[in-house]
């Protein structure tokens, strides 16, 4: 399993500039990075990586007889949500598979709320688990979640959203068992925009005016995979050059049914829309929806990309009803969670970061993604 100790410094120096897509201005000259060669190989080796790494995490696993009577909290910000549910499923079968009994493992629903999810956290120490996974509801309440958590003195692996750096600086200032097990988000906002800069000017700038024309559909705005796929998918487009006219920039929170009517309104005042930049695949799933109602057509007039490769999402890349996604490794990420939670278990300790990478996916790639997950 990939492992990347982010140092404290870096931590640090990842300051959170967060701007919403509109009202960013000053364009980057920086030069382009030559990435377009990102191909079926690529994707091939990235998932043979990931399975080498499940196999040597198989191998790496601790004997069932030490897990099977252990008890694992998991704590989900709420399942109402497609990404999270996939990823919850993968790690309940991981847990399984490594060893832990299916009766040990519990997986609560935040219903979206904080304090309900605090609520669950204190019943899981009063239960006395032997570890927690928590996904949390708002990030901003992390501090309050491992202070609560280590001071039962129970190890505690955060997933999906990302506690911010000062807090991640008190889990290795203090020794804690604490760590994060997920992706870099600013990496999906770059790849997303370099599937359009990949698509080269002339054919996304449909009106020939030398701008971009472009609306944004953000996830939750708390959480920084939002804010980071916001700002660098708008990045990799001034990076490579291009001048960028944002038209719009609303909150989906994640959700395919707020997407499909915020576009729907956006292409009804801006038809002259090219881009529909969505910080996920549900909401692009959404903002699909009403580009064909409007009578639009991706590829053709009009370019949309999202996060996550949901199957529904590769679908419609392979069919070229969406310009490309993001995958957004929930294997990796359920199994290098479980994984963090058994080494605190047999006592191996983890590192405070645990990092791994997205993949972009285009038309050239979707296939073989989709067959990957199956
Ligand atoms: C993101 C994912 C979204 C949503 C969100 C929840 O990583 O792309 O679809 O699941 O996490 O925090
Ligand atoms: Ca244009």
């Amino acid at each position: 399993m990939k492992k990347k100790l982010v140092s404290l410094l870096t931590v640090s120096a990842l300051t959170m500039a967060m701007l919403a897509g509109c009202g960013n201005a000053a364009a980057d000259t920086a030069t382009q990075t030559a990435e377009t060669a990102e191909t079926v190989a690529d994707t091939a080796t990235d998932v043979a990586e990931t399975a080498t790494e499940v196999a040597e995490t198989v191998a790496d696993a601790a004997p069932a007889g030490d897990l099977a009577d252990k008890k694992v909290g998991v704590c989900i910000y709420q399942f109402a949500d497609n990404f999270m549910t996939l990823f919850r499923n993968e790690l309940e079968s991981y847990l399984v598979s490594q060893g832990f009994s299916k009766d040990n493992i519990t997986i609560v629903d935040g219903a979206n709320d904080q304090a309900t999810q605090t609520n669950q956290i204190q019943n899981f120490i009063t239960q006395g688990v032997d570890v927690l996974i928590i996904n949390p509801v708002n990030s901003s309440s992390a501090a309050t979640i491992t202070d609560l958590v280590v001071g039962a003195n129970i190890p505690l692996v955060y997933i999906n959203r990302e506690p911010d750096a000062d807090e991640e600086a008190r889990w290795s200032s203090n020794g804690w068992n604490v760590t994060y097990v997920g992706c870099d988000a600013r990496q999906s906002g770059t790849m997303q925009g370099e599937i359009i800069v990949d698509l080269g000017q002339e054919t996304v700038d449909l009106n020939g005016d030398g701008k971009i024309q472009y609306v944004m559909v953000e996830g939750d705005p708390e959480n920084v995979d939002a804010q980071y796929r916001t700002e660098f998918s708008v990045k990799a487009l001034e990076d490579a050059g291009w001048t960028v006219d944002c038209l719009d920039d609303q909150v989906g929170n994640w959700d395919q049914a707020t997407a499909q009517q915020l576009v729907a309104n956006m292409l009804s005042a801006h038809p002259e829309t090219e881009v529909v930049f969505c910080n996920n695949d549900a909401m692009a799933l959404g903002a699909l929806q009403s580009i064909e109602a409007a009578g639009r057509k991706v590829g053709e007039d009009i370019y949309l990309v999202g996060v996550d490769a949901l199957t529904e999402a590769l679908e419609d890349v392979i069919a070229g009803t969406m310009t490309g996604t993001v995958f957004n490794d929930h294997i990796a990420q359920s199994h290098g969670a479980a994984d963090a939670a058994i080494n605190y278990i047999t006592g191996a300790g983890n590192e405070y970061y645990i990092g791994c990478d997205y993949v972009k996916v285009t038309t050239d790639n979707a296939q073989s993604v989709l067959d990957s997950l199956k």
